[in-house]
């Protein structure tokens, strides 16, 4: 498995491939590895020929209040799985790699980009769509991998890659979760033992709505209020949101019918949480 720290070397290493004829996947990520990026890493190998997983925690996806400097990196113990799941190469660049002094090229997809965590998270979406782009530019896979988890990110990179016209194909996996219930996250290891406990209200509510709809409920108003009702069993969770929305705009919808997005973010102590579900 080769280590690559520079764009020059991941975009040559890419196109080695692509001169023998091969598929070359991308699997972005931000490290502090778990069973979630596991899944998108095996879903890569077994449609690539080539897989290249990166490791940036991204500075400008963080706002100036968050968890930046505390996100966990564990870039060893993150190494030794993706060898063990047979990835080709690691990207791993230094922050100056990705954003060099003078910089002042974002990309923004607008509108998306404030509504549900891009309104709580001001400018979260600008940085996610920015190095999203830049790492597709530099490894020019004709797949990229990404997670049903982070549901209102997947709406933004696909109306970015689109309008960009990027030749990228948009790989979503679905979620991975721990055996009771929580979807898995590098944030998870942030909770207490009570908190962990507090946190699977997120997958009960959603297990509701999912109950709900298979009763023949479509109206979002009920369903919304159903989410709420669980939520007000665990007081020490702090709701931000729980919208149903179409997922291609995140605009929110009267009917949920299939493939309308239920999505919810909560806050289990200072950590924040999300989760969502789509409606078959
Ligand atoms: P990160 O949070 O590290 O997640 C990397 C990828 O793993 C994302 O596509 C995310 O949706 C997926 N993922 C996380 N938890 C998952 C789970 N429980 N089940 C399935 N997939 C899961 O998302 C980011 O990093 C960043 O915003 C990034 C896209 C890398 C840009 O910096």
């Amino acid at each position: 498995m080769q280590i690559i720290q520079t764009v020059a070397e991941l975009r040559a290493w890419s196109r080695e491939f692509h001169r023998s004829g091969k598929t070359v996947g991308l699997v972005p990520t931000m490290g502090a590895l778990h069973e979630g990026h596991l899944s998108l890493v095996r879903t890569a190998k077994a449609a690539c020929d080539g897989v290249a997983v990166s490791i940036f925690v991204n500075p400008t996806q963080f706002g100036p209040n968050e968890d930046f400097a505390l996100y966990p990196r564990t870039f060893d113990a993150d190494c030794t799985l993706l060898k063990a799941e047979g990835v080709n190469a690691v990207f791993a660049p230094a922050p100056e790699e990705i954003y060099q002094s003078g910089a002042s090229t974002f990309v923004e997809v607008a509108g998306l980009s404030d509504r549900l965590d891009g309104a709580s998270r001001p400018g979260h979406f600008r940085g996610v769509a920015t190095v999203v782009a830049k790492l597709l530019i530099a490894a020019e896979p004709g797949r990229a991998f990404f997670g049903q988890k982070d549901a209102a990110q997947v709406a933004v990179l696909r109306r970015m890659t689109a309008d960009l016209g990027l030749p990228v194909e948009l790989v979503i996996c679905p979620i991975v979760r721990e055996r009771d219930g929580l979807a898995m996250s590098s944030r998870n290891r942030y909770l207490s033992a009570a908190e962990r406990r507090q946190a699977l209200v997120l997958h009960r509510a959603l297990n509701a709505v999912d109950a709900l709809v298979a009763t023949g409920e479509r109206s979002s108003e009920a369903l919304i209020a159903a989410a709420h009702a669980n939520f007000a069993t665990e007081p020490s969770v702090r709701v931000d949101y729980i919208a149903a929305v179409d997922w291609a705009t995140l605009e929110p919808v009267q009917e949920a019918r299939p493939g309308t997005l239920i999505a919810v973010a909560a806050f289990v102590g200072t950590t924040r949480l999300i989760d969502n579900l789509v409606v078959e």
